[in-house]
């Protein structure tokens, strides 16, 4: 930070107050986590520099020996992981690696199936307010209303009637295993091509503690940052006769250049992903999930679904009298990071909700276990009970300086 410190301090400034605020809260957004220090410094690299239209050994420009080594590795470690027979490594976020499948596998106006966003499906799946909903005849499918879990009647019934070029799985905000079998089944009874966005969940993927997409899928997308513990981005998996349209349409269909010095900090995530180390840090993410969603339940807090398959829980507060917006404010106050989050069939607007969505990929990597999950949702649930009590607030605020300082993150 010696340079920035002295050219530009105002940004120093935000760039220190903000590894302050992720020490001293309590990070419970579900698609957040902290970074190793290996992909933090592969990110803070010259690699930045370097223009590299096109893929290893086929680029637009000079000089790219040794990125091509960078992206090369990527594209090995990451079809290692996952046992893909292509990847593309290129996308700047999900969103862009979903868009890039979309235009490599449709045409403007075809049909896809895609989950509600409001049931938990993510806004790539055809929200009218995105390009994908905009460009596509997006038909959604949603959750049984007795279970709240997919409701494969209706996506078979769905299917069966448009009959979509795509039909796409995955979700931002479903806390239960999704089964891919029988979404394959159904594309395949349809005529339809499979994309498997799996975002939310590649980290838990890649550790074999949830179903792998990929001997389902023509497609598997995902980000890189969320249980991942990668940099903020995207990756494309999928079958060989697929590759060369895929490429096609990152580059140079939706993006210009890559952004090296993220591929090279992807590199480094997707062999730290291949350790050990990584699925027991999986396997605790979803210990804390088990944990954090019983001790809820024990205050009272009801459940989406009644409980966790995955690293997310999603708070219905209707029983409590509190909107999803009201909650992420109250919780904000005492140092506890959330978002709200729509729950199926809510009557509410999406500014407003009537749920929040909690997950322990990040609190996890902090090596908080089963014992703080249980503080912690007493902590919620004393700070959702009693909106209106300062005393109780400071008190709360209290125990969540605690709760980090035990738990110090990026010491030098
Ligand atoms: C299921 C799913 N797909 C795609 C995305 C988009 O990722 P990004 O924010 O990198 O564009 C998200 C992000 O929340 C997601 O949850």
């Amino acid at each position: 930070m010696r340079h920035l410190l002295e050219q530009d301090p105002a940004i120093a400034r935000a760039i220190s107050q903000e590894l302050e605020r992720q020490r001293g809260k309590i990070e419970l957004i579900a698609s957040e986590n902290f970074v190793s220090g290996a992909v933090l410094e592969a990110m803070g690299t010259v690699l930045t520099n370097k223009y590299a239209e096109g893929y290893p050994g086929k680029r637009y420009y000079g000089g790219c020996e040794y990125v091509d080594i960078a992206e090369e590795l990527a594209r090995k470690r990451v079809k290692q992981l996952f046992g893909a027979e292509h990847a593309n490594v290129q996308p700047h976020s999900g969103a862009q690696a979903n868009m890039a499948v979309y235009f490599a596998a449709a045409q403007r106006g075809d049909a896809i199936l895609g989950m509600n966003l409001s049931h938990g499906g993510h806004l790539t799946h055809g929200s009218p307010v995105n390009s994908s909903g905009q460009l596509y005849n997006f038909i959604p499918y949603g959750v049984n209303e007795q279970t709240y879990r997919i409701d494969f009647d209706e996506v078979r019934k769905l299917a069966l009637k448009h009959k979509p070029r795509i039909l796409v799985a995955g979700a931002s905000a479903y806390p239960r295993t999704i089964d891919f079998e029988p979404f394959a089944q159904i594309a395949e009874e349809a005529g339809a091509l499979f994309l498997v966005d799996m975002a939310h969940i590649a980290g838990i993927v890649a550790a074999g503690l949830h179903p792998s997409p990929v001997p389902h899928a023509h497609f598997v997308t995902a980000t890189t940052h969320k249980t991942l513990r990668g940099p903020r981005g995207g990756v494309i998996l999928c079958r060989k006769p697929w590759a060369q349209a895929i490429d096609k349409a990152v580059f140079p269909s939706t993006q210009g250049g890559p952004l090296m010095h993220i591929i090279a900090a992807k590199a480094v995530a997707f062999h730290e992903a291949a350790l050990p180390e990584f699925n027991t840090y999986m396997e605790s993410v979803l210990g804390n999930a088990q944990a954090l969603a019983e001790a809820l339940l024990a205050e009272g807090l009801n459940l989406v679904t009644g409980g966790t398959d995955n690293h997310l829980v999603l708070v219905d507060l209707r029983n409590i009298g509190l909107t999803g917006n009201e909650a992420q404010q109250l919780l904000d106050d005492i140092g506890i990071t959330v978002n709200k989050n729509a729950i199926p069939f809510d009557t509410a607007s999406p500014l407003v909700t009537s749920g929040i969505r909690l997950g322990t990929p990040a609190v996890t990597t902090r090596g908080m276990g089963p014992d703080e999950m249980k503080a912690i949702a007493g902590i919620v649930a004393h700070a959702l009970k009693h909106p209106h009590r300062y005393a109780v607030q400071e008190q709360l605020r209290g125990k969540v300086s605690e709760l980090t300082s035990r738990f110090p993150l990026y010491q030098p």
